[in-house]
This record gives C-alpha cells, sequence and structure tokens, in this order.
C-alpha cells in the first residue's frame, strides 16, 4: 500500500516567529497516522528540524542543486539539505519550472543528486490551463514523468505529486473525475516503468488549492495517497483538518 503523506509547502514565506506554527501543529498532532512533512524555506529548515526532533513530522526542502558542492552561489546541495535535517526535497515545482526555466532533464538530474544524498524526493507535474484547454493534459504529465524521474525510482525514495498549475494558489479545484483521471494514469505510467510493486506502491499527492473543506473528497479519490499544500500549511488551524481527513481516508 502507498504511504499516506500529508505535505506542507511552506514557499517563500515564513521567518523566524513562523516556527510558533510548527510548534503548534507538533503539539496538537503527536501522533498521526499518516506521514506529516513540513518544508519550510532553506533559512528556516535547521531550526525546524531541530523543533521537530523526535517528533513524527518530517522536514525537507523545496528544491536542491544537481551537484555535490561546488562554485554553484545561492544554490543548496542534496546533502546540505540533508545535513541539515530534511528527509525529503520537493522538485521540478511548477514554481521553479516557470520562474528558473527547469527542464525535465534538470529534475531528473536533482532527483538523481538527490536519492543520492538519501532523500526521498517529492517530484511534481502538472499541466497548465493552456494545455488542459487544448486537451494536452495527459500528454503533458506523461512527458514529465518520463522525463524527470531516474531509473532509480523506488517507492522509498519517491513520491509524486500532480498539481494542476492552474490550480495552484488559485482556489481553483478539478473535478474530482479529473483528480481521478490524471492520478489513475499517474498509476498506470509509473506500473509500466518500473519493475515489481514499485509502480503501485509510490505514493501519488494531489495539489493545488487544497483546504480542511475539500480535503475528503480529494482523498476518496482511489489513487490519491495525500497531499502537497502550498497556503494552507502555513497555520496549524489550517494544516490540521488536513492531516485528519487524510487520517480518516
Ligand atoms: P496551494 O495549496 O497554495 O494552492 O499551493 C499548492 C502548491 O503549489 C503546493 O506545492
Amino acid at each position: 500500500m502507498p504511504r499516506k503523506l500529508a505535505a506542507g509547502n511552506w514557499k517563500m514565506n515564513g521567518c523566524s516567529p513562523d516556527l510558533t506554527e510548527a510548534r503548534r501543529l507538533r503539539e496538537a498532532c503527536p501522533d498521526p497516522s499518516v506521514g506529516v512533512l513540513i518544508c519550510p524555506p532553506a533559512t528556516l529548515l535547521s531550526r525546524l528540524s531541530d523543533l521537530l526532533q523526535d517528533s513524527p513530522i518530517a522536514t525537507g526542502g523545496q528544491d536542491c542543486h544537481a551537484n555535490g558542492n561546488g562554485a554553484h552561489t545561492g544554490d543548496i546541495a542534496a546533502g546540505m539539505l540533508a545535513d541539515a535535517g530534511a528527509a525529503f526535497v520537493i522538485l521540478g515545482h511548477s514554481e521553479r519550472r516557470t520562474d528558473h526555466a527547469e527542464s525535465n532533464d534538470t529534475v531528473r538530474a536533482k532527483a538523481e543528486a538527490a536519492i543520492a544524498a538519501r532523500l526521498t524526493t517529492i517530484i511534481c507535474v502538472g499541466e497548465t490551463k493552456a494545455e488542459r484547454e487544448a486537451g494536452d493534459t495527459l500528454k503533458v504529465i506523461a512527458a514529465q514523468l518520463a522525463g524527470s524521474l531516474p531509473d532509480g525510482v523506488t517507492a522509498e525514495n519517491t513520491v509524486i505529486a500532480y498539481e494542476p498549475v492552474w490550480a495552484i494558489g488559485t482556489g481553483l479545484v478539478p473535478t474530482i473525475d479529473e483528480i481521478d483521471e490524471t492520478h489513475e494514469f499517474i498509476r498506470t505510467h509509473l506500473d509500466a516503468r518500473f519493475e515489481s510493486d514499485t509502480g503501485e506502491e509510490i505514493s501519488l499527492l494531489y495539489g493545488g488549492s487544497v483546504k480542511g473543506s475539500n480535503a475528503a473528497e480529494i482523498f476518496a479519490v482511489e489513487h490519491v495517497n495525500g497531499a502537497l499544500v502550498g497556503g494552507a500549511s502555513l497555520k496549524c488551524d489550517d494544516f490540521l483538518p488536513i492531516i485528519r481527513a487524510l487520517e480518516a481516508s
């Protein structure tokens, strides 16, 4: 069975005072029956990891470089994230693909580096509004999966997040049928590519305007094993209902 995971992506939000939200979450949720993850900005990663040490809540980075070290001003190597306490790293988020022109090849190289550093990667795929309207959603996702996933993928080192670009931060959410269609397509694609049970066991997350109010119906979709949550992960009071909905699913 794929592991259930509620993952928070704080994006470029959060300074020292916001660690309080993670502290509150730790206290409100000392023994979750699903995986819980917070990916803060890099500036908070080490302190957040210390704060959540000995708790079941994991931490992760939001990106890493493909190289292990060197002259790459402003970048962070996968091993540095691990050194700061991270167990996960988000890769190929649409905001990275857009803001930093990250290609599938770039994402795959980063994933190889992250896996070598023993991080679990959360690799993001998803179509733009124009691509959906053109009927290209599944074609786009297939190309992103084919290009972004390295051959060394296992259910232990990789999670896939389906995030329609047009649903991120907009309050728009695909219909349940649309979420069902894309997740089943991703599962079939993974099954066809990876040996034995890997394709069946990789966790698939949905991301894009997930909130406490819509989480339960999204988690009821067959191949949805959790969520990658942006805005609603910033506050304990908003993230906790999503975690509870996943536990109840
Ligand atoms: P929102 O939950 O704010 O729509 O963001 C989704 C996302 O991009 C998570 O990575």
